[in-house]
């Protein structure tokens, strides 16, 4: 496996590789690396000759206050894991090569942003819709994974995608959970024992929403009560619950045929995302 530092030497491969007719799949990640993103290296491996993995904790996405600084990271392990998954080249550049003095651009998609998590976290999707345009121009993949955990992310990218016209792929994976529900996350190496399993009230909640949908209740102000009820107090704070259009972002009065059910909550100081995409009419 390749590590790779700098923009010109992966711009440098990347044509190579284009030239040789490769098709390059890609990972973009922050590194310290779980199940749910060695899924999405499978996942790449079955529709790419060439896996490219980024890892980079993207100050752009964090705001003031946030986990930046103690944001886990293990380069070492990344390594070992990333290559027994299956991926080719790590792309891992430094803070200064991604945004050298003078850089003043910023790549922002309008409306499903400055809802759910782009509401509580203002400018979060200006940073990661700006690493990944210069991710996608430095990369140049055919195609790129993303997982459905941050399911307002991965719509946010293809929007993008689709706006600007860049020629790529996007894949959305499932979501990875641990044998109990929870959704993995690098943030989850926060939780302590008891956190951890204040945390299961999440996955369990989304699952008794989804039980309650398939019994027939369609009002989605009911389902935010019912999901309130079941995860606040005993140290666990509700960022939002979303009772959504899985396309717009908005909320739905009456659910339909699809319907976005998405949770962020506070367990402790750790903040942790879930969510749930149901169809109501599966076959129809
Ligand atoms: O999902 C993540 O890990 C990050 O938001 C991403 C897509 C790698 C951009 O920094």
């Amino acid at each position: 496996m390749e590590i790779i530092t700098g923009i010109t030497s992966m711009q440098n491969r990347t044509r190579e590789l284009r030239a040789a007719g490769r098709r390059i799949g890609f990972i973009p990640t922050m590194g310290y690396l779980h199940e749910g993103h060695l899924s999405l290296v499978r996942e790449a491996r079955g529709r790419a000759d060439v896996i490219i993995m980024s890892i980079f904790v993207n100050p752009a996405q964090f705001g003031p206050g946030e986990d930046f600084e103690r944001y886990p990271r293990d380069m070492e392990r990344d390594k070992i894991l990333a290559e027994a998954a299956g991926t080719d080249i790590i792309f891992a550049p430094s803070a200064e090569e991604m945004y050298p003095r003078g850089f003043l651009t910023t790549v922002s998609v309008d409306r499903i942003t400055r809802v759910m998590c782009g509401k509580s976290r203002p400018g979060h999707f200006d940073g990661v819709t700006t690493v990944c345009m210069k991710l996608f121009q430095i990369v140049r993949p055919h195609i790129a994974v993303f997982g459905r955990k941050d399911y307002q992310q991965s719509l946010v990218i293809r929007t993008m995608v689709k706006d600007l016209d860049l020629d790529l792929e996007i894949i959305t994976a499932p979501i990875v959970r641990e044998a109990d529900g929870l959704a993995m996350s690098s943030r989850n190496k926060y939780l302590s024992a008891d956190e951890r399993e204040r945390a299961l009230r999440l996955s369990a909640s989304l699952r008794e929403a989804e039980a309650a949908i398939r019994r027939g209740e369609r009002r989605g102000e009911a389902v935010v009560a019912a999901i309130r009820k079941r995860i606040e107090g005993h140290g666990v704070t509700i960022d939002y619950i979303a009772v959504s259009d899985p396309l717009t972002l908005e909320p739905v009065a009456v659910i339909g045929d699809h319907v976005l059910i998405a949770v962020a909550v506070y367990v402790g100081k750790t903040r942790l995302i879930d969510n749930l995409l149901i169809e109501t009419n599966p076959g129809e």
